[in-house]
């Protein structure tokens, strides 16, 4: 395959900031009396903040809810959240994925972040990612999120890399859509890897090098 350009998914895949969402989440469910569990979660990766909100919402049995006061908890989710994303370093980063970016780089791939966030910038800023990267395409700069093709499209573009010639690295079921849908080849690891939609599943990040520089 001629990859000629990698686009990272960021929560899950080069951070395990989808375990900081799960317990942000889990706050805002209790206190609200709605049961939320890892499978529910799990439809959560990759999906904005308020659709994640309007799927936790399913199991929600009291008193119809104002946009106002969707609103205002998605909000404090976000600050739970933020919390968590405050305290990590560049040790948060393993030394599986720095030296896969880096080997990638050393071959003249190009290398960018496809992520629904919009805490990518701070995320990416705290643990010393940002300069591993040629270019950042995220939940800020997009109208549409996974499973749309939007965020992948716009990865590519920024790169100037024809979307055939892109690889989309994964944890979410939606985001191996939208990466299908960019027209990109697509590599899916951790729980998205378990279900067999992608053109590879990776057991290790590095297990990109074998695909990608073989
Ligand atoms: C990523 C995560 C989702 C999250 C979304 C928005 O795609 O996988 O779980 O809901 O980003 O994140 P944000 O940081 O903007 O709330
Ligand atoms: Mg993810």
């Amino acid at each position: 395959m001629d990859t000629q350009a990698v686009i990272f998914d960021l929560d899950g895949v080069l951070v395990h900031t989808d375990r900081f969402h799960y317990l942000a989440w889990k706050k805002i469910s209790d206190e609200m009396g709605i049961y939320f569990d890892e499978q529910i979660n799990a439809r959560l990766r990759g999906v904005s903040r308020m659709e994640s909100l309007e799927i936790i919402l399913e199991r929600y049995t009291g008193p119809a809810l104002s946009d106002k006061e969707k609103e205002e908890l998605a909000t404090k989710k976000n600050e739970i959240y933020r919390n968590y994303l405050s305290q990590m370093s560049p040790l948060d980063v393993s030394g599986d994925v720095k030296n896969t970016l880096r080997k990638l780089r050393e071959a003249g791939i190009k290398l960018a972040v496809g992520s629904s966030s919009k805490n990518t910038k701070f995320i990416l800023e705290k643990t010393n990612l940002a300069d591993d990267f040629d270019e950042v395409a995220d939940g800020t700069m997009i109208t549409k999120t996974k499973p749309d093709p939007e965020v992948f499209s716009l990865a590519a573009k920024l790169l100037g890399i024809d979307s055939a010639k892109c690889l989309v690295v994964e944890d979410a079921v939606a985001g191996i859509e939208a990466g299908k849908a960019a027209g990109m080849k697509t590599a899916a690891y951790g729980d998205a890897a378990q279900r067999g939609i992608a053109d590879h599943d990776l057991g290790r990040i590095s297990d990109l090098l074998e695909i990608v520089l073989k």
